[in-house]
């Protein structure tokens, strides 16, 4: 009985690849969207981003958006500058001058296929300071992966939209958060049923948490690198100039 058990265990495991199975499948196909030397000049930099948001220069938060405050600092990584401005003439809500960008390419999880994501940052974490790392649906929204996302709080969330209202959406604690580079991966996965993407969180090399988006499955997706201010970090925020760094970003495809 436990041999007959046994092979037909092993003819289900035959049929079925493992999960590490696929994924050096999958890791065969690897094509580079975004090199890690994507900060290496402004003009390397330019080639891969544009600035703002691909739908202008502000969203949900108190800061307006401009070009002079994203720049590369010593040819080695991206600097987002906020600076305080209070009540702008124009629109008092806008209190800060800050920076934001988007990739040029837009990412889409084929079918069978997969993206990785990579950065390291250095995120300000107090209130009012409102740095995001994430993915939303060219078309529409949702989709939405927040792949880092910090809330002034003090901790760093990952979070995935399926709806507005149904989000899987985590916080942990994200030490020494001004004075060393943390390093951000998540592994996106298309799942079986052609639809739902599996999104693996990494921090500094350990997995904190698996979500499932629905819907992602062939939705393109804008990557920004943003440094919004108030708005979901609390009402009150600095006064002073305030940066969000990121270091050795990379995109890498394991679409068919
Ligand atoms: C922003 O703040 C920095 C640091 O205080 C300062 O050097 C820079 O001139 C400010 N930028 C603007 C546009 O005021
Ligand atoms: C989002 O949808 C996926 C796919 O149906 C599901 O696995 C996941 O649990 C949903 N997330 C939430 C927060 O309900």
């Amino acid at each position: 009985m436990a041999a007959r058990l046994f092979v037909l265990f092993a003819a289900i495991a035959a049929a079925m690849p493992s999960a590490s199975m696929r994924e050096r499948e999958l890791k065969k196909r690897a094509t580079t969207l975004i090199p890690d030397t994507c900060f290496s000049s402004q003009s390397t930099f330019e080639s891969y981003f544009s600035y703002n948001y691909p739908w202008g220069d502000t969203h949900n938060g108190a800061a307006l958006m401009k070009a002079s405050q994203a720049t590369i600092i010593h040819d080695a990584y991206l600097q987002l500058q906020s600076n305080y401005t209070g009540p702008q003439s124009g629109d008092s809500s806008l209190q800060y001058d800050s920076g934001t960008v988007y990739a040029k390419q837009h990412f889409t999880v084929e079918a069978g296929g997969g993206l990785d994501f990579q950065a390291n940052f250095v995120a300000p974490v107090a209130e009012g300071c409102w740095p995001a790392f994430w993915l939303t649906a060219v078309e529409g929204w949702p989709p939405e992966i927040d792949l880092a996302e910090w809330k002034g709080t003090g901790k760093i969330s990952f979070n995935t939209f399926n709806t507005s209202s149904e989000v899987a959406a985590l916080d942990v604690t994200y030490p020494t958060p001004t004075t060393a580079w943390h390093t951000i991966l998540v592994e996106l996965r298309a799942g079986d049923d052609g639809s739902t993407v599996q999104a693996k969180f990494y921090m500094n090399g350990n997995l904190v948490t698996t979500q499932y988006g629905a819907k992602m499955v062939g939705a393109a997706f804008y990557l920004i690198i943003d440094y919004q201010m108030l708005g979901s970090s609390g009402s009150s925020g600095p006064t002073t100039t305030t940066y969000f760094d990121v270091q050795y970003l990379s995109v890498v495809s394991y679409n068919p």
